[in-house]
């Protein structure tokens, strides 16, 4: 048995590193940050994600080791990030846990970054723990700046697609906005800051699919009609009426995901949803959502910001479950820029 894993993610713009045990235990959790490398140019590229997590990455491990204050005769495995995402970013985190693997002699495996995202609620630390009865099988919304997708969470790597964006992802929605609103990047927070003395009703803005029969969303004709608001209105007025803008636009977002996650919860007869991935951090969905599960009767949990947005605990996680249930990875397995067809059903 696995007691504890070392755990690397690098699949987008953070860097992270963990060390996770078998109940989901975070003993550390630490990343570096390379949002202000990205602002410069309004959103992520590539290749300078990829250098930077060369730089972080080994510094990272030797922190997470003394956070723990652990060794590396204190883990019995390594879980990374090996799907989907940035191909480069990928490369750099896989590569490392595979030398790692071969020098330390230690099994390693490949984990699913979205898979990460959806059993973060599970982990645990001094300030957070899943409520008591949390289990499987619940209805799960992850939100991030690359996905925007609804499954139904049956059990480890039973993991059912729903629906998902057709275009856009909220969170890309959310920073393009924000850009084209001079915000700057990453603008989902910024957005979230602004919307707090806005009216949400004060603009009309798309809610495409909402009535729709399916669980699949788009985001792109709200990003268009959000463009085309900021040109008609012009500079000056889009400062003055910014709080105004970004809670319209905002609303717009949320009634699209909570509507979705409404029917999917009520198609499954859902009794736990969860909302994961780093939109989850906005404070208005939040609330709304939280209102909904309440008047539901519906168990609902977003696990905190840290485990929401990208973080190697979740892969941790994952990973430790997965080396206990006998997978392991070889040396020879790649990185892909998206999840492998065997991953959902
Ligand atoms: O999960 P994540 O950290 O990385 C990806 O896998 O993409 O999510 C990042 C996304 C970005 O689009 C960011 O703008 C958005 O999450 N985000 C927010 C908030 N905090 C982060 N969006 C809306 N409101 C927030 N408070
Ligand atoms: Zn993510």
């Amino acid at each position: 048995m696995i007691e504890k894993v070392l755990a690397i993610e690098t699949s987008c713009d953070d860097t992270s590193v963990a060390i996770v045990d078998r109940s989901g235990w975070v003993h550390s959790v630490v990343a570096a940050s390379q949002d202000l490398e990205h602002e410069l140019y309004g959103g992520i590229v590539p290749e300078i994600a990829a250098r930077n997590h060369s730089i972080a990455l080994i510094p990272l491990i030797e922190e997470a080791f003394k956070k723990a204050g652990m060794s590396w005769k204190d883990v019995q495995g390594i879980a990374v990030t090996n799907r989907p995402g940035l191909i480069g970013a990928l490369i750099v985190g896989l590569v490392t846990a595979k030398s790692l693997a071969q020098a330390k002699k230690l099994p390693f495996l490949g984990v699913n970054h979205l898979e990460g995202h959806l059993l973060a609620p599970f982990l645990r630390d001094a300030q957070y723990a899943p409520p008591e009865d949390f289990d499987y099988p619940y209805v799960g919304l992850a939100i991030s700046g690359g996905h925007t997708s609804l499954y139904q969470i049956r059990g480890l790597g039973d993991y059912r697609v729903l629906g998902a964006t057709k275009d856009d992802a909220a969170g890309e929605c959310f920073d393009k906005f924000a850009k084209m609103a001079g915000l700057g990047f990453p603008g989902g927070v910024r957005i979230d800051q602004m919307a707090k003395t806005g009216n949400p009703e004060a603009f009309e803005f798309p809610r495409s699919m909402i009535h729709d029969e399916t669980f699949d969303m788009s985001f792109s004709g709200l990003k268009s009609a959000g463009q085309r608001m900021i040109e008609q209105l012009g500079p000056e007025l889009v400062q003055e009426q910014l709080p105004d803008l970004c809670a319209s636009f905002q609303e717009a977002i949320v009634d699209v995901l909570l509507a979705k996650l409404d029917r999917a919860a009520k198609v499954f007869k859902a009794k736990r949803v969860i909302l994961t991935g780093g939109v989850s951090a906005n404070s208005r969905l939040r609330a709304r959502a939280q209102e909904w599960a309440d008047k539901k009767g519906l168990s609902l949990v977003i696990p905190p910001i840290r485990y929401c947005t990208d973080n190697a605990a979740m892969i941790g996680y994952a990973g430790i479950l997965r080396l206990n249930a006998g997978e392991v990875s070889s040396l020879d397995l790649g990185p892909s820029p998206q999840a492998l067809a065997t991953d959902f059903r």
